[in-house]
């Protein structure tokens, strides 16, 4: 008896992990960060299977004094690719 209690219990306790799994799934906020443009530009760097090669790049025109510096609210620019998604 014992023994069924606590394995009605487990199912209990797994099946509402696994609602709470779903809704937080369904319900995740949308993605808001801007993806790699697909413009002519970026395009290339589609190219490149590897992300931390592609990044090598960005600095180019996105770093200090390049031709599309970023904005002071930028977070913290490491691993472009991670955020701004392909
Ligand atoms: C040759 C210069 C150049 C290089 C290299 C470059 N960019 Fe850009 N990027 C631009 C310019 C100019 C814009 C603004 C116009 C546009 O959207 O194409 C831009 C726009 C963006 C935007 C769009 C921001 C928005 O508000 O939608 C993202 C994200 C971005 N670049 C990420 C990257 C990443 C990541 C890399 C490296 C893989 C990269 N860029 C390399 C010039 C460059
Ligand atoms: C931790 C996530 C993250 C990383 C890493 C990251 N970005 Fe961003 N990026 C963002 C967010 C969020 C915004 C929108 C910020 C805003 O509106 O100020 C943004 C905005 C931009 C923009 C639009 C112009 C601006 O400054 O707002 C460009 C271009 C850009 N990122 C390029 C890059 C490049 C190039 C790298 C790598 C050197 C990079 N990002 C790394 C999250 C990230």
């Amino acid at each position: 008896m014992e023994k069924k209690g606590r394995a009605a219990a487990l199912n209990i306790l797994f099946i509402a992990g696994a609602a709470a799994l779903l809704f937080l799934l369904t319900h995740a906020p949308k993605e808001t960060t801007a993806h790699l443009p697909k413009d002519e530009i970026h395009l290339k760097f589609y190219g490149i299977a590897r992300k931390k090669e592609a990044e090598r790049f960005c600095n180019e025109c996105h770093g200090d004094g390049g031709s599309a510096p970023l904005s002071p609210s930028h977070p913290p620019p490491y691993r472009c690719l991670f955020c701004h998604k392909r």
